[in-house]
């Protein structure tokens, strides 16, 4: 059966393609793709010969952006210094479509760190973590339990930038993007992690399935780490706040003890 297309329902999808970013522009100037088809040809093959005796030079190995990213991270000694070497790795195709780098917000030191997922449109505009609708909802949650990111919570993503139209971030990106993940955690030196939503389960435990792994502390990186579910879900899934509840108050108690 057909539903009827009512004002009420052509909002929600109008909504809908804003949240995915149909009205975002990527660039300045248009661009005609339908033309670069045509320009953007591959170089033929250039066949070298190795002159005899001569022992052809060793083709250097691809660069592998998980060590560059160990290495950009490691070599970080605080948290503007992480924010500068995540700022010039250019290994990870997102930066090239996002107009921000959104690194955290919050409080740096505060007992609690929270970990989402990736930035939405409201965010990559910003630069900050958390400042869209999910955002609003994340800070009444946090204060139903007296915590804030003005006072009390460090705030950051798995992923510094937007993906493309908030697809989800590939395998590879989550995985270029742990080194600088873990280093920030260690900078920040947390008390508790709390991860929010699958992306974030993936990166920080290594594995998905958020509405089984919710509300279960776990470890990582040295320290309890409390699974939730994501705000972004909380707004799709009302009768799931009961126990995105619970999970909080488990949190206030685990703060107190
Ligand atoms: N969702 C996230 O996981 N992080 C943000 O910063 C915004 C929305």
């Amino acid at each position: 059966m057909e539903s009827a297309l009512t004002p009420e329902l052509a909002r929600t999808y109008l909504d809908w393609l804003i949240e995915l970013g149909a009205d975002d522009a990527i660039s300045d100037a248009p661009i005609d793709r339908y033309g670069l088809q045509d320009k953007v040809k591959p170089a033929p093959a250039v066949a070298v010969a190795a002159a005899p005796g001569v022992i052809p030079a060793k083709v250097p190995d691809e660069v592998d952006p998980v060590a560059v990213a160990r290495a950009a991270s490691q070599g970080a000694g605080d948290l503007a210094a992480l924010k500068a070497a995540l700022a010039s790795y250019e290994h990870c195709e997102l930066k090239r479509g996002a107009r921000n780098l959104v690194f955290c917000d919050g409080r740096p030191g505060a007992r609690v760190m929270v970990i989402g997922e990736a930035p939405g449109r409201d965010e990559d505009r910003e630069g900050r973590p958390f400042v869209g609708r999910a955002g609003q909802l994340l800070d009444r949650m946090l204060g139903a339990i007296d915590l804030s990111r003005e006072t009390s919570v460090y705030i950051t993503n798995v992923l510094p930038w937007r993906p493309p139209q908030n697809r989800d971030p590939k395998p590879d990106e989550i995985l270029m993007m742990q080194p600088f993940l873990a280093r920030h955690i260690e900078l920040a030196a947390p008390d508790i992690l709390v991860i929010m939503g699958n992306i974030s389960c993936q990166a920080v435990l290594g594995k998905r399935g958020i509405t089984r792994l919710r509300g279960t502390w776990a470890e990582a990186f040295g320290k309890p780490v409390l699974p939730m579910v994501h705000p972004a879900y909380l707004l799709r899934t009302p009768a799931a706040k009961r126990e995105a509840w619970a999970d909080l108050l488990e949190l206030k108690a685990r703060l107190r003890s």
